[in-house]
Order: C-alpha cells, then sequence, then structure tokens
C-alpha cells in the first residue's frame, strides 16, 4: 500500500504587466493607477488558505508564482505566501517566479531570494532590438543581461530563459543568435516557444509576416543542434535543461498531476475521491478581488480522460511509464487500444512507454486526435 502523503504543485497567479505584449492570450492586464498589492495579497492568502484546507495532507512539492508579472509585487508578498504554505511545504520545494526585465533591474533581488524563492524564470523573448521592439517587450537586450547577472549576484543557482522564435521577419541566422546569446549566459534551463498567432490577441488581428514554414523547420533543426551541443537536453517540446534541472513544476503539470491553482483565472487539477475535478478562478481582477474564495469545480469526463492525459504526458520527450496512466486517471491502459498499437506500427509511438517517437513528436496533434473517443 502506497503511505506517501500525496504531492501538489501550486501556481500562483499575478494578473498585471506594464503593458500588454501584441501576441499574448495569458490572462494579463495593463496596469492602470496603482499596483494592488495589499489588496491582491490578501486576497490571495484568503484563496490559498481555503484551497489548501481541502488537501491538508499534501505535501507541496513545488510552487510557481507566474503572470502577468510576479515581480512587479515585493518579497514581502511571496514570503507571506509561503509562510501560509510553509506546513505542507516540501523541504526541498522548488519555488519559481517569472521575472521580466525592464522590472528587476533596479530592485535587489536577494530580497527575492530571501523571501524562499529558489528559482527564476527571466523572460527574455529575444536579444535583437528590432524583435523585442515589434513584440512590443518594454525592456533591451542590456536589461536581460542585467537581470540575469542580477540573480546570479543574489545567489539564483536555478535560472531559466524563456526565448521565442519564429519571430516576425525572423531569419534563421536571426533565431540561432538569439539562442546563442541566450546559451553564452549559460542559464540551467531554456524554454524555446515557437511563436504562435492566438486569438483575441493584436496578432491575430493584425498579423504580422512570420517565417515560412521552411524557414521554422531550419530554425528548429540548427536550434535543436546548437542546444543539444551546449549540453541542454530537450526533455519536452519546448523545454531544454542542463544537468537534470527540469522544471520540476511543469513535469508535474505534464504527467497529469495534482496542482493547486490560486489568484485570478488560476486553474486547478485536483484528484479526488476517485474523481479528477479542474478548478477555476474568476479571470477579471476586479471580479477576483471582489470574491477570492469564488470557485468552479469541473469534474473531466471519463471518456475525456485518457485524451486529457495524453495531451500532456506526450509532450515529455521520454512520456511516461505506462503505470502512471492507471495510476494518474484510475483507467485501465487497455483504454488506450486499439490506437495505441496503430501509432507503434506507424513509428509515431513507443511500445516499451506512452511516449512519442522523434518523428511522433512532430505530429502530436495528429496522434492525439486519433485517440478522441
Ligand atoms: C506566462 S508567459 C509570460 C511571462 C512573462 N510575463 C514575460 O512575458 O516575460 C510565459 C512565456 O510564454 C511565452 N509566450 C507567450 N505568448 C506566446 C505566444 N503567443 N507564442 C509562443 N510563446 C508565447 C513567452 O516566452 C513567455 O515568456
Ligand atoms: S509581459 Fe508577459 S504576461 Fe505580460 S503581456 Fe507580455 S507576454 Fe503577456
Amino acid at each position: 500500500m502506497n503511505t506517501m502523503p500525496p504531492a501538489v504543485g501550486v501556481y500562483v497567479h499575478f494578473p498585471w504587466c506594464v503593458r500588454k505584449c501584441p501576441y499574448c492570450d495569458f490572462n494579463s492586464h495593463p496596469l492602470r493607477g496603482n499596483l494592488q498589492e495589499p489588496e491582491y495579497r490578501s486576497a490571495l492568502l484568503l484563496d490559498l488558505s481555503a484551497q489548501l484546507s481541502g488537501i491538508s495532507s499534501a505535501i507541496i512539492d513545488t510552487v510557481f508564482f507566474g503572470g502577468g508579472t510576479p515581480s512587479l509585487f515585493s518579497a514581502e508578498t511571496f514570503a507571506d505566501l509561503l509562510a501560509a504554505m510553509q506546513p505542507q511545504l516540501a523541504v526541498d520545494a522548488e519555488i519559481t517566479m517569472e521575472a521580466n526585465p525592464g522590472t528587476l533591474e533596479h530592485k535587489p533581488l536577494d530580497a527575492y531570494r530571501q523571501a524562499g524563492i529558489n528559482r527564476l524564470s527571466i523572460g527574455a523573448q529575444s536579444f535583437n532590438p528590432q524583435h523585442l521592439a515589434k513584440l512590443g517587450r518594454i525592456h533591451s537586450d542590456g536589461d536581460i543581461e542585467q537581470s540575469f547577472a542580477s540573480a546570479r549576484q543574489a545567489g539564483f543557482d536555478n535560472v531559466n530563459l524563456d526565448l521565442m522564435y519564429a519571430l516576425p521577419g525572423q531569419t534563421v541566422a536571426e533565431a540561432i543568435a538569439d539562442l546563442q546569446r541566450a546559451i553564452d549566459l549559460g542559464p540551467e534551463h531554456l524554454s524555446w516557444y515557437q511563436l504562435t498567432l492566438e486569438p483575441k490577441t493584436e496578432f491575430y488581428a493584425r498579423p504580422p509576416t512570420l517565417p515560412d514554414e521552411e524557414v521554422v523547420c531550419d530554425i528548429e533543426e540548427a536550434g535543436h543542434q546548437l542546444l543539444a551541443d551546449a549540453g541542454y537536453s530537450r526533455y519536452e517540446i519546448s523545454a531544454y535543461a542542463r544537468n537534470g534541472r527540469v522544471a520540476r513544476h511543469n513535469v508535474n503539470y505534464w504527467s497529469f498531476g495534482d496542482y493547486v491553482g490560486i489568484g485570478a483565472g488560476a486553474h486547478g487539477k485536483l484528484s479526488q475521491d476517485g474523481h479528477i475535478v479542474r478548478t477555476e478562478k474568476p479571470k477579471q481582477p476586479r471580479l477576483y478581488l471582489g470574491d477570492p474564495l469564488a470557485i468552479v469545480h469541473s469534474p473531466i469526463a471519463q471518456d475525456a480522460l485518457a485524451e486529457e492525459f495524453l495531451l500532456n504526458a506526450l509532450r515529455l520527450v521520454d512520456g511516461v511509464d505506462v503505470d502512471v496512466f492507471a495510476v494518474r486517471t484510475g483507467l485501465e491502459i487497455t483504454a488506450l487500444q486499439p490506437q495505441w498499437q496503430q501509432m507503434i506500427d506507424r513509428g509515431l509511438m513507443r511500445a516499451d512507454r506512452l511516449a512519442a517517437t522523434g518523428q511522433g513528436l512532430r505530429y502530436l496533434d495528429s496522434i492525439i486526435s486519433k485517440f478522441l473517443s
């Protein structure tokens, strides 16, 4: 019998940014007037305490402060939130904060480190001044380097840089130069995302000219090689880690683990009494502040479980052990047949694990659609 207490991740959302980027469909709102830090902090603390009371025996293995721009908030807010989680927090918990260059340079990062944050995720996006301008970023390439140096000075030994490629008008050489600048800084982790045009964004309404498919393929091929040569292993579609420093919080999402979602628009997923329930908080900061305890619970239908599981697990380059499927979904592995066998026969999935092959990783959408009931 497994007597280990269940492990969960905690995601905390900070919904404001200095400015809204034209490609971004995250729940982020341009800051108008003063940041309502004390009010938002109190709301988060109420929300956290209510949600943790429902899972008081769970150990919090990872915490992710995401946004929006969490680094607009002071270290005190993070210290208070972590103090409230303390009774359930694992001693070696991974505690990440997303940090935007342009909001960090004049702040002592030591205070965040002292508050208990032990991993920073810096949103670089590009090092090319023209591309940064086109993306509507508020920072320069120098600001990224300064933020990174400040992080190291403050003692952060686990730092991620977010970069995007296939930017408007970007050439292969420019995309590779961006990656090289990031690699030169020596972060433990790199997230390298293809820019996508998301509905309800400025870029979607007025699409810029993006590189064609052939250029994107060339960028990916050269980028994968460069990252591998620099010692970064690709462990998820867009995530690369050196020396095994994967993002534990995200690995929990991808392996269909449980997590609590705190803050405006935050999503959670919890296994309760044989059911899997998704939770969602009010998206608008104003509504959230008005009722921080409001929450919508939606059980995942039994016939959607296998697909939801695979949507996440197949993003991991090594997928997951076959056993994880039964543990997380409560379904028999036979629920995935005959589609799994068909994918094996076509060379798109492995037979020893629930994982896509190298070829399969390129066609994940079509693999998943085969599993749709
Ligand atoms: C939660 S977001 C934003 C984090 C932080 N506020 C920032 O902008 O630096 C996390 C990452 O998603 C990526 N991202 C956002 N919008 C995207 C899009 N439309 N296509 C691809 N990647 C995107 C960016 O690399 C971004 O850093
Ligand atoms: S700073 Fe980040 S979260 Fe905010 S609008 Fe830009 S991409 Fe979105």
